[in-house]
């Protein structure tokens, strides 16, 4: 008998799915989810995810040959459904047989679900709310993350709690549904797969392990924060569309406000146009994650992390993360099902 019965026993049919020992995704996170940490992840038991992020089709391919080289079990590619090369990227995947590929940024266009089917993977796709869940299982997504608003990067505006309570009664019979945002300890897990979750993804609490190429001031950072240091990008001026993403506060934070009044006082002196004013907003932190998590500058970049952040206090090895929250986990539904 498994060390972890329980646990294997609810996720089953996310581990059939995966083809992984357990069914802990580890979501992608651009410039950390490179072949280091996802084949790491793979090869402790849980399925790692190539961030393509903005990767040319090009560096796509050295990046799964290189993963593949460093496992020989499971691991998905994650791309972005607005990258112009979309279709190019899925060609690529096609190519190495990968056998899972998570379509991240919106709605998937019109033809990607079918072109990734067609190079014979499997899709999964991110699910905001019930409806948009229930339209993407119609079209042909095979499994769904939903993700909610405690979780690192881009986020939306719903609490992953609220998320898994309107979606998984309906869903998770009859659908592999996996729980993200927010998630840093066993007995969250054990909770989200009573609810009917076939598994889980977290990022936060794999961004520093010992594997990750992340920066060590990356990680210091991570180490320090608590939750309510990370928090979501503020928006300031109405014409001025800001995407919330989750972040450590820090001076780049503080230094967006002001780009934003300083933009939108600009707009109302009409010394620059609508157009230019919301490219100048949308641009501002082009290459800061990458300045973050490769340069380590910790300032600056941006320091992308759920509120999770807190329970990450040092840089252990993927494999000690995975046995930690599985030992929760486990021990969670034990007691539970003892009482
Ligand atoms: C540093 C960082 C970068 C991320 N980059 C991406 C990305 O490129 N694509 C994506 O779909 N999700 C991205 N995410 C979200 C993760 O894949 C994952 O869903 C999320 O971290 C889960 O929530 P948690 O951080 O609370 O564990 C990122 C998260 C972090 C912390």
């Amino acid at each position: 008998m498994s060390a972890f019965n329980k646990t294997s026993s609810l996720m089953a049919r996310g581990v059939e799915f995966l083809g992984s020992e357990y069914a802990i995704l580890c979501g992608a996170m651009s410039w950390v989810s490179e072949r280091n940490l996802v084949s790491a992840i793979s090869n402790a038991g849980g399925f790692g995810v190539i961030a393509c992020g903005a990767m040319t089709p090009e560096l796509l391919d050295a990046e799964i040959a290189a993963t593949r080289a460093m496992t020989d079990k499971p691991f998905g590619v994650n791309l972005i459904t607005m990258h112009p090369q979309l279709f190019d990227l899925i060609a690529v995947c096609a190519k190495h047989g990968v056998g899972h590929v998570v379509l991240a940024g919106g709605i998937p266009p019109k033809g990607s679900v079918e072109a990734i089917k067609q190079g014979g993977a499997r899709v999964i796709c991110f699910a905001p709310t019930l409806a948009l869940g229930k339209k993407l299982l119609r079209s042909g997504a095979d499994a769904l993350v939903i993700e909610g608003m405690e979780a690192g990067g881009h986020v939306g505006p719903v609490s992953t709690s609220v998320l898994a309570q309107e979606i998984l009664p309906s869903l998770a019979a009859e659908n592999l549904i996996f729980v993200a945002g927010g998630i840093g300890r066993g007995e969250a897990i054990a909770g989200y797969l009573e609810m009917g979750a076939c598994g889980v993804q977290l990022g936060t609490r794999f961004a520093c392990a010992t594997e990750s190429i992340a920066h060590p001031d990356f990680k210091k950072a991570f180490f320090r924060a608590s939750a309510r240091d990370a928090v979501t990008s503020v928006q300031v001026d109405p014409r001025l569309p800001v995407i919330p993403v989750r972040a450590l506060k820090n001076k780049g934070t503080e230094a967006f406000s002001a780009k934003q009044v300083e933009v939108a006082r600009l707009l109302d002196e009409e010394q620059l146009a609508m157009g230019e004013a919301q490219l100048q907003i949308e641009h501002y932190w082009a290459g800061a994650l990458r300045r973050a998590v490769i340069d380590g500058d910790v300032e600056n970049g941006s320091l992308m992390a759920g509120q999770s952040v807190g329970m990450v206090t040092e840089e252990e090895p993927v494999a000690e993360i995975i046995a930690k929250l599985l030992h929760e986990c486990e021990a969670a539904l034990t007691t539970r099902a003892a009482a």
